[in-house]
C-alpha cells in the first residue's frame, strides 16, 4: 500500500479552493509573492454562499472540491474560504486525507492568520467580521487563544455582505447601510476594539466602504497576504512537498462549478487580470 502511494507522488499545480470568488483575493497575493510555481483554483459557485451553509452541508462540499482537486494532480489544497476551513478542515484532515492519498496535504486560512492577527492591537481586543458559519463555529475565538491568550476577540456576523458583493453591489451607494450596520454592531460589543479581522475572502471587495465606515484608528487586516507568507514558509519546512510544486513554467488555470461566461466576468474583479475558466461538475463519490 505504501509504495502504491509513492509512486502515485508527481508533480501537480497548487489546488486553491473557495465557495465562489472570495478565494481569488487570496490567490492573488500567493501569485504576486510565489509567482514560481502553479496553481489550479476551483470555485463552487453553483453552491455558493457557504456562509449560512449547515456543518455537514460545508463538508460534503468541500470534501468533493478537496478531491477533485487532488484527482487533477494537486499535492497540496489550500482551503482560501474561512467558512471551508471553520467547519471541514480539521475533519478532511484527520479522517479524511489518510484514506484519499497520506502525502498529499490540506492547509487552511484561519490558524496562518490567528498567529499573527494578535500583532497588531495594542489594547488586546480584536474584532473580527465574518459569515454565520465562521463565527457560529467560534474558530477565531478557539485558535486566537492558543496564540494570544491575553486578548479579547469579538465577533460580528455580516451575512448581507456576501449577497452584496456576490450580486455585484459592492460599490453601490445601497451596500453603505449594511457595511455600517455591521461595523457598528461589532464596535458595541466594545468600544476598545482597535483591530478588525476581514475573515472572510470575499470582504477585501468592500474594504472602501468598511474603511469609510471604521474609525481611523482602527487597523484592518485582510488575510492574502499572511496567507501567502504562511504558505511560503510550510514549503520551506517541507522540501518533499515544494518540490513536488515547482514546474519548468509558471500557469494558472480556473474551475467553476456555475456557468463560466459570468464566473469569468467577476472572477475578473476579484483577481485584476483576465481569467477564463472551464466548468466542472463535481460528482458526490456515495453517489457514483
Ligand atoms: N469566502 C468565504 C469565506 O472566506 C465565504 C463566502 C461564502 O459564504 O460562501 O468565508
Amino acid at each position: 500500500m505504501v509504495s502504491y502511494f509513492y509512486t502515485m507522488q508527481t508533480k501537480g499545480p497548487i489546488g486553491v479552493f473557495d465557495s465562489g470568488y472570495g478565494g481569488l483575493t487570496v490567490l492573488k497575493e500567493i501569485v504576486q509573492q510565489l509567482p514560481q510555481y502553479n496553481y489550479m483554483y476551483l470555485g463552487d459557485n453553483a453552491r455558493a454562499p457557504y456562509g449560512t451553509r449547515s456543518f455537514e452541508s460545508v463538508y460534503q462540499y468541500t470534501l468533493q472540491s478537496v478531491r477533485w482537486l487532488f484527482q487533477q494532480g494537486c499535492p497540496l489544497v489550500i482551503l482560501a474560504c474561512n467558512t471551508a476551513s471553520a467547519k471541514a478542515l480539521r475533519t478532511i484532515q484527520q479522517n479524511d486525507l489518510p484514506q484519499l492519498d497520506p502525502h498529499k496535504r490540506v492547509l487552511g486560512v484561519i490558524r496562518p492568520t490567528s498567529e499573527t492577527v494578535g500583532n497588531s492591537t495594542k489594547s488586546k481586543q480584536i474584532g473580527i467580521l465574518a459569515t454565520n458559519g465562521t463565527v457560529q463555529s467560534n474558530s477565531y475565538i478557539l485558535e486566537i487563544e492558543k496564540f494570544f491568550p491575553d486578548i479579547k476577540v469579538y465577533q460580528q456576523a455580516c451575512p448581507m455582505w456576501v449577497p452584496l458583493i456576490e450580486n455585484n453591489e459592492y460599490e453601490a451607494d445601497g451596500a453603505d447601510y449594511f457595511v455600517e450596520k455591521y461595523i457598528q454592531e461589532l464596535l458595541q460589543q466594545s468600544p476598545e476594539i482597535d483591530t478588525f479581522l476581514l475573515a472572510c475572502t470575499h470582504y477585501p471587495l468592500l474594504l472602501n466602504k468598511i474603511k469609510k465606515h471604521t474609525p481611523s484608528h482602527i487597523n484592518i487586516i485582510t488575510q492574502g497576504s499572511i496567507v501567502a507568507k504562511s504558505l511560503e514558509d510550510y514549503l520551506q519546512r517541507h522540501p518533499e512537498l515544494e518540490n513536488l510544486c515547482l514546474q519548468e513554467n509558471s500557469n494558472i488555470s480556473f474551475f467553476t462549478t456555475d456557468a463560466t461566461e459570468f464566473f469569468d466576468v467577476q472572477a475578473t474583479k476579484f483577481f485584476g487580470k483576465n481569467i477564463h475558466s472551464t466548468h466542472v461538475q463535481l460528482i458526490n463519490q456515495k453517489e457514483e
